[in-house]
């Protein structure tokens, strides 16, 4: 195993060039020990062996592996989606493997921003109705709604498809919505899992180039990706096998 992430940036070392760099180096995500195991009547199996995982504000994870070393499962577990079996996780400071599930799905609706390699948007209600129902769930007074819906719609290039129903879209503008709901909310963190990979080479770089915007304005994403270019587009490259953590790469 090679770990080439450094532990921060040491005081003194540098001046410091950009706010970001000033701020201190404080973990948005911290995994210890995380394992998680499913049950079933015949076997058990350790999707996630004892990983450790930083993560600090601005970085973009690639989360690569082959199928079934658990790249799902830790974004479920990230996500709060699903919970470890042991280990801790700390989400900007705060322990949240002991939530109730009311306040798992509060904490996910507030800081978490999930973009599905099937879209996962609803049929049955407009592009600007997917953007705006996690904002409703959260309680945001309508004008506020609005401005926020808009404000993404924009960002990802759909304002002009906002009357339209998710099945009247190409594939590459499903994702953009997809996108622009998960950046609505303003979240603390962006996960990907395979973002691209239901779209055709064309939509799959207009989406990635889009993610590279999110990420050039401060956003920390970790994305899943089985394409080795994609992966290099991030700023650090975790592999997983069998489960467990077995290289660690910074990229740039
Ligand atoms: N709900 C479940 N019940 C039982 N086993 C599961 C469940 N979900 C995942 N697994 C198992 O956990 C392991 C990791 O699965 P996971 O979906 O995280 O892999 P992955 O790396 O995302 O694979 P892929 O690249 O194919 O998407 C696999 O062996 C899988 O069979
Ligand atoms: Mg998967």
């Amino acid at each position: 195993m090679t770990t080439t992430v450094p532990d921060g940036v040491k005081a003194g070392m540098t001046a410091p060039t950009t706010s970001a760099e000033m701020l201190p180096q404080k973990a948005l995500i911290q995994l210890e020990g995380v394992t998680k195991v499913f049950e079933t009547e015949e076997v058990e199996t350790h999707a996630l062996s004892d990983v450790h995982l930083a993560v600090r504000p601005g970085e973009w994870l690639s989360i690569v592996g082959p199928s079934g070393s658990g790249k799902t499962t830790l974004l479920a577990v990230l996500g709060l989606l699903d919970t470890a079996s042991r280990g801790t996780y700390l989400l900007d400071g705060k322990s949240v493997l002991d939530l109730s599930p009311t306040e798992r799905a509060l904490v996910r609706n507030r800081h978490i921003g999930f973009i599905f390699q099937s879209f996962n948007l609803i049929g049955d209600l407009s592009v600007y109705e997917n953007v705006e129902l996690p904002l409703t769930y959260r309680g945001l007074p309508a004008a506020e709604r609005k401005q926020r819906v808009e404000k993404a719609l924009e960002r990802v290039g759909m304002s002009h498809r906002a009357r339209h129903m998710p099945g009247q879209l190409s594939g590459g503008q499903q994702q953009r919505v997809a996108v622009a709901r998960a950046v609505a909310g303003e979240p603390l963190i962006l996960l990907a899992d395979e973002p691209t990979g239901n779209l055709d080479s064309k939509n799959g770089e207009s989406v990635m180039q889009l993610l590279s915007e999110l990420h050039q304005g401060g956003a920390t994403l970790i994305m899943v990706t089985h394409d080795p270019a994609q992966a290099r587009l991030g700023t650090r490259m975790v592999s997983l096998f069998d489960g467990r953590v077995v290289q660690d790469e910074r990229l740039r």
